[in-house]
């Protein structure tokens, strides 16, 4: 994720610096080199040593104490890709909003142009302090990344808005600022289907499932942000800038994939295709007096769209599957991979709350055709699709 990228952290004092102990670690598990400056005060919640060990890197604290050529404030600001000052107290916030630079954190930031995240935390009174507001309204006016904090149980005591954001939303906007937008796919054409499918019964009824298609949407993004050509075949209506074609059933799922499918270079199936359709569409509603207690819907097998596509793909194409599983779940990806013979699978569990159907977050293995296996930890459905796409087009 943060592969030969450089991360500043600015810790200054407040009883949240010893939340940016596991922040360090998560960004180390995700590849990032660390640097750490600690206002005097942060030394009172976190020792150096805890920092110096986890970052890997001195912990850089006076702004006039080593015998580097280069001034600190200026070598630190060079070396790094982004600055992120967690968390971010009332005192220094006003200092960056005034240009005051009178420790080395705050020089830095005086010196710096390239992004730098802001995550407060202080108490619920000092951030309702009308002088901190515009402190922080200034500083959102001139493109500092404000991530706001959370209501909760404070430190001091009592209750309100100043929580420190969670550090995952922290390492989220780090990877959001930091994503390197090269157009890496501007010479691809990737389709991407979304949504579950509704097999209609009759005109008011439907066969269909608890897919919300935001994964598939989410991926459609992220090609699209990375220069692909992007056809977005989705059973929900989606405004985007790409081109997006509605559609219903699993039949028609097929024929508008049939019609845009020759010159693509990777279809993703991401839509949850119903099985089985009503054999017989009633024209009219089907009323209650013209059935029995035991009325019967007899269905018809769907085709399986993946399997057809695998059978008549070129040499080139990149045919990747999904797999909602609410048990078994790598043996069963891993035996639909061999069955359907597409390129890669990403497997979820739908069992879980908190993750799959409806959910904003997804935790989901890639499996390729050797079943090499790779899980991507849960986070953001749009992270996950940014990783899909670097996993597929070798970046990772
Ligand atoms: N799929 C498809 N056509 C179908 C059913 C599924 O193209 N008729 C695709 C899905 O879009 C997904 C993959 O096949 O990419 C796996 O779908 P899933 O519902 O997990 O598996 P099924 O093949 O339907 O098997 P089962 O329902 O037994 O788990």
């Amino acid at each position: 994720m943060f592969k030969n990228k450089n991360i500043l952290i600015g810790i200054t004092g407040g009883i949240a610096a010893y939340k940016i102990i596991e922040l360090i670690r998560l960004y180390k598990k995700n590849n990032a080199n660390i640097k750490v400056i600690m206002t005097e005060n942060a030394t009172n919640f976190v020792t150096p040593l805890t920092v110096r060990t986890l970052s890997n890197n001195p912990v850089y604290i006076k702004q006039f104490e080593t015998d580097n050529l280069f001034p600190e404030h200026i070598s630190l600001g060079n070396w790094a890709d982004i600055f992120v000052i967690a968390p971010a107290s009332a005192n220094t916030i006003s200092k960056i909003a005034n240009g005051i630079c009178d420790n080395l954190l705050t020089s830095i930031v005086c010196a710096f142009s390239k992004p730098i995240i802001i995550a407060p935390a202080m108490n619920c009174e000092m951030w309702n302090n009308p002088i901190i507001k515009e402190n922080i309204k200034k500083l959102e006016k001139l493109n500092y990344n404000i991530l706001y904090p959370e209501a909760g149980f404070l430190a001091c005591g009592t209750s309100g808005v100043g929580r420190l954001c969670p550090i995952e939303q922290i390492c989220e906007k780090t990877y959001e600022k930091l994503k390197y937008k090269n157009k890496k796919l501007s010479n691809k054409k990737i389709i991407i289907t979304a949504g579950g499918t509704r097999e209609n019964i009759d005109p008011v009824r439907f066969l269909g499932n608890y897919s919300s298609g935001k994964m598939g949407v989410a991926l459609a993004d992220a090609a699209y942000d990375s220069g692909a050509e992007v056809v977005l075949i989705n059973t929900f209506n989606h405004k985007s800038n790409y081109k997006t074609i509605t559609v219903s059933s699993a039949i028609e799922m097929q024929a508008a994939l049939a019609k845009e499918k020759q010159n693509a270079d990777c279809i993703i199936m991401a839509a949850a295709v119903a099985d089985f359709r009503a054999k017989k569409i009633q024209k009219h509603k089907i009323k209650k007096e013209s059935t029995d207690d035991n009325f019967t819907i007899e269905l018809t097998r769907n085709p399986d769209i993946l399997t057809e596509l695998c059978k008549t793909k070129s040499n080139n194409q990149i045919i990747v599957g999904f797999c909602a599983e609410s048990e078994n779940l790598l043996e069963n990806a891993k035996s639909k991979i061999q069955k359907k013979q597409c390129d890669y699978i990403v497997a979820n569990d739908v069992s879980r709350k908190d993750i799959g159907f409806a959910s904003d977050e997804n935790e989901v293995y890639i499996i390729d055709k050797n079943l090499k296996i790779m899980k991507l930890d849960k986070t953001s459905k749009k992270i996950i699709a940014e990783k899909i796409l670097e996993f597929i087009y070798g970046e990772n």
